[in-house]
């Protein structure tokens, strides 16, 4: 299998950094990307993930020092895309409900990550390379001998139960939950479920990729530190075999003979990397004074639209950590957003609802559909007394879009959608009495 199977996983620290690795040691050429002759027979192939003239802050380009090149198989044969869906979304009229699911149960037939995708929302489409796609995945079976890339937008993984093993053409990730992957745009890749099942969520980024979000009067720390992103060495399969290689291409499945491991990489350079980042180690900023702050604070990823500060999508989490602000309904006030917001809970409880939000499942809050903590939260925090206190043992997380997740009949019609989600907010009082301004203290 891999050169280092059984062996620690390596990684580089940073994000965005020009990484440089090999897996023999002089496999990678000094001083030009392309020599006559590679060193131990290896070709040289360039994958650019951003046009050529992009401006240098933009541009993504690897060289990889390959076994064989990646034109090596056989033609590609459209295959069952099964509950995977892609833009335009057009399946079902988008509802402005807010909804709600329960997790996707771990499959009974052996499904592996592939076969495991489920959509449930998405804006834009792929040909345009605009919006993303949100699906979930449920699987039991590893990727042995079949292969995957998605040439339509970079994946990020965010595990909810089991760890992901992720052999990449860069390298080898251990994904546990509370951890995330990204994928970049047609890097091939493979995913081993040592656990023997593994369930969580992906947001399929269509548009331009994902970075950190710019800190502002932050300062030059916090949030996300760039050092804790990490990035595997090169790791190959020498392995030869009937083998898958399997294109996500245009919003379809795509399948094709290879006779080889497409993970040959022997040694890469470049900075259009997989990654891999610990969400405990993301510092929460949060108010010390008053008033609950936009979710915005919590930004791990923002992968920005043209429009500046309207990102076609944040990758936003909520973690432990203190509550102490003052004179203030802590929880996430009552609203109504230009932006879509899909969470997801990893583990533990989201601060603004008491239950029916259970880790694995999911939920939606469309452009201007009025939300926020359900009855009981608000009666409690609208009356308790406010001393510090710590949310423990959480994470749920966001991805916020620009343009409305269109719900896919799947996520329509499943039984996992709770029908009565509404009914968490009708039983708010009326408060109003004209007569009475001042009420009283808890
Ligand atoms: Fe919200």
């Amino acid at each position: 299998m891999s050169s280092n199977n059984g062996a620690p996983r390596l990684y580089s620290s940073g994000f965005g950094n020009e990484f440089a690795s090999e897996a023999l040691p002089g496999a990678l050429p000094v001083g030009r990307n392309s020599p006559q002759k590679v060193a131990y027979g290896l070709y040289a192939e360039q994958i650019s993930g951003t046009p050529f003239t992009a401006p240098r802050k933009e541009n993504q380009r690897n060289w990889f020092y390959r076994i064989r090149p990646s034109v090596i198989h056989e033609p590609f044969n459209e295959i069952d895309s099964k509950l995977l869906r892609s833009g335009p979304f057009d399946e079902v009229p988008p509802t402005p409900s807010q909804m709600r699911w329960n997790p996707l149960p771990i499959p009974s037939e052996p499904t592996d990550f592939v076969d495991g995708l489920t959509t449930m929302a998405g804006n834009g489409d792929p040909g345009t390379q605009v919006g993303l796609a949100i699906h979930l995945y449920a699987a039991n079976r590893s990727m042995e001998d079949r292969f995957f890339y998605n040439a339509d937008g970079e994946m990020l993984i965010v595990p909810q139960l089991g760890t992901l093993v992720i052999h990449t053409e860069c390298g080898v990730m251990d994904v546990p939950p509370l951890h995330i992957a990204v994928i970049p745009r047609g890097i091939k890749f493979r995913v081993v479920l040592p656990d023997g099942k593994a369930r969580g969520y992906i947001c399929e980024n269509y548009g331009s990729s994902f970075r950190l979000p710019d800190l502002g009067p932050i300062g030059a720390n916090g949030l996300a530190n760039p050092r804790d992103f990490e990035t595997p060495v090169a790791a190959y399969e020498d392995r030869e075999g009937d083998f898958r290689m399997v294109g996500k291409f245009q919003g379809r499945l795509w399948e094709a003979k290879i006779g080889h491991s497409p993970l040959d990489v022997v040694a890469w350079h470049g900075n259009f990397a997989p990654y891999r980042y610990d969400l405990t180690r993301f510092q929460t900023i949060n108010t010390v004074s008053f008033d609950h702050p936009d979710p915005s604070i919590f930004t791990v990823l923002t992968a920005p639209s043209e429009i500046v500060g309207t990102a076609n999508c944040d990758f936003v989490i909520f973690p432990p950590r203190w509550m102490v602000a003052e004179n203030t309904f802590r929880p996430p006030w009552f609203h109504r957003n230009f932006m879509n917001e899909f969470m997801g809970l990893i583990v533990g409880e989201y601060d603004a609802k008491a239950d029916g939000f259970v880790p694995g499942g999911s939920s939606l809050h469309s452009c201007m559909s009025g939300h926020g903590p359900d009855t009981e939260t608000f009666e409690k925090a609208s009356n308790v007394e406010l001393a510090p206190h710590y949310i423990d043992s959480t994470m749920a997380f966001m991805f916020e879009t620009r343009f409305v997740p269109r719900p896919s009949k799947f996520a329509l019609e499943t039984d996992l959608r709770q029908e009565d989600y509404y009914k968490c907010w009708q039983d708010l009082k009326k408060n109003f009495d004209p007569g009475k301004k001042e009420l009283e203290s808890a």
